[in-house]
């Protein structure tokens, strides 16, 4: 025998004509206002909460931000890691970094508590620049040239990781940027950036 399959045509026997108890509208009420709460953080948040970057964004063709990052890398190429060029750049440069499948180019070596101009691109398709052990998190959009003014607070020796899955080599796409300070020493604060983010490998 077969059950009655309720198809929709049909209207649903039940009650919801009848008013919502008491107890209901308390807690749609509750629901909406936390939604406007949240809702109210977002400007709020952006305004006073110091964690949105003021980037700037342009349109740029993809092979001539590439031919940017290559020239720029040639001209302050300090040393090599794996056949990718090492790059430190004067404090105040403009930085050029460029995520193609599966690469961070080139390796940043940059100084604490000097401020560059950071640009973000991609060659080819969407990559996700995440910083590791600290958490910034940043589209990297081919097109696009994002560009961010960052300052250093911590040496070390960290880890670009690709957050945005980008294709069949995504999980090795690991690039690094080395933050000195004044003594050349990139070691001490990446150990304690460690411990900060729970002591991760
Ligand atoms: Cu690049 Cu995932």
């Amino acid at each position: 025998m077969l059950t009655k399959v309720h198809t929709g045509l049909d209207p649903v026997p039940g009650i919801w004509w009848r008013p919502a108890h008491k107890a209901e509208k308390i807690w749609v009420a509750i629901a909406f206002g936390w939604c406007m709460v949240l809702f109210a953080m977002m400007p709020l948040w952006h305004y006073r909460g110091g964690q949105n970057p003021s980037g700037v964004r342009r349109r740029v063709v993809p092979s001539a931000y590439y031919a940017r990052t290559l020239a720029f890398a040639k001209q302050y190429k300090v040393g090599e890691d794996q056949g990718i060029p090492i790059v430190e750049p004067p404090p105040g440069a403009e930085v050029y970094l460029v995520g193609l499948t599966f690469q961070w180019y080139p390796i940043l070596k940059l100084q604490r508590g000097k401020e560059y101009m950071l640009h973000l691109s991609s060659l080819d398709v969407n990559h996700g620049f995440s910083l590791f052990p600290v958490n910034v998190n940043f589209q990297v959009v081919p097109g696009y040239d994002y560009g961010l003014r960052v300052t250093p607070t911590a040496s070390g020796d960290f880890r670009i990781i690709c957050n945005e899955f980008c294709g069949i080599g995504h999980h090795a796409m690991v690039g690094r940027v080395i933050v000195v300070d004044e003594a050349g020493q990139p070691v001490a604060d990446n150990a304690r950036a460690r411990i900060r983010s729970g002591g991760a490998p």
